[in-house]
């Protein structure tokens, strides 16, 4: 079939997600059109994608879900039957229903599913005290992303027609899990520590994070999702995880979630 070209569409407020669709991407060795990056907290006016593009979408697992905010500006998305990648990754725990709620939405907005996979990143509440998955993805994440990426393009060429293509089954269950953590719980600035250089402010995909005039930073704990970009990105690490039901989260998992798991692919 003709060749494509590609574009990434992702979420993902500390960079794992990113840096795993931009590795199936470098797989695909297709040409790449600009990258919709559904990130920032200005993200997500309309757009089409057109059925000359494969589209790779990357979204986080969060609670087994994907992120509300992520679903919201993915769904101004409309696709024209192309093409569609589809990639969560996860903490080390568990996806639970995350790839399946991606299909089920990539098919409404108009995609055909062709290949998906499951990939693990560093876990957003990863510290140095609690530890969940440091690090990754890693080199052999990142060749399988790759490795992934060939193969979706050694299938996409053996297709004379997308919309031929059969069903695409991913684990999952309908219905699919509540979603996790009640509202009100945020990460802090520590204002010893904080020297009011405003990153917090600037990369939280909400724009939950506010800098005053005076230099001071507040949260709205209750717009906060919790992604803890803020955290990862503080130079000073004044931002921190200091509420009790987060830090017991962070405890729990370090504690449970160190056995490795390992990238899962669906062609
Ligand atoms: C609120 C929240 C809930 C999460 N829930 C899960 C989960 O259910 N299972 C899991 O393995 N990881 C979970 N994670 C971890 C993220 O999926 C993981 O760190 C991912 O790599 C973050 O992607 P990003 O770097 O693109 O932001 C959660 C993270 C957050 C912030």
């Amino acid at each position: 079939m003709r060749e494509l070209a590609s574009r990434l569409v992702y979420f993902s407020p500390t960079g794992t997600t990113r840096a795993v669709v931009g590795a199936i991407g470098a797989g695909l060795g297709l040409a790449r059109a600009e990258d919709l990056d559904l990130t920032g907290a200005e993200a997500g006016a309309p757009s089409a994608v057109g059925a000359d593009l494969l589209a790779v979408f990357g979204v986080p697992v969060y609670a087994g879900r994907l992120p509300a905010t992520a679903v919201d500006r993915l769904r101004r998305i409309k696709g024209a039957g192309g093409p569609a990648v589809l990639v969560v990754v996860y903490g080390n725990r568990a996806y639970e229903d995350a790839l399946l709620e991606l299909r089920d939405l990539a098919v409404e907005l108009g995609f055909t599913p062709l290949a998906a996979g499951a990939f693990v990143g560093e876990h957003s509440f990863s510290s140095d005290a609690t530890p969940i998955a440091p690090g990754r993805p890693d080199a052999d994440d990142l060749r399988a992303a790759r490795e992934f990426g060939l193969a979706v393009a050694a299938k996409l060429a053996g297709l004379a027609d997308v919309a031929a293509c059969p069903p695409l089954a991913v684990p999952g269950n309908r219905p699919y899990r509540e979603a996790g953590l009640s509202g009100g719980v945020s990460p802090q600035a520590d204002a010893a520590l904080c020297q009011g250089c405003g990153l917090c402010a600037d990369i939280c995909p909400v724009g939950a994070v506010r800098l005053d005039e005076e230099g001071v930073v507040t949260t709205d704990a209750f717009a906060c999702i919790r992604c803890c970009a803020c955290v990862k990105a503080c130079p000073t690490h004044a931002r921190r995880v200091t509420h009790p039901a987060m830090l017991a989260v962070a405890q729990r998992l370090a504690a449970n979630c160190h056995e490795r798991r390992e990238p899962e692919i669906f062609l």
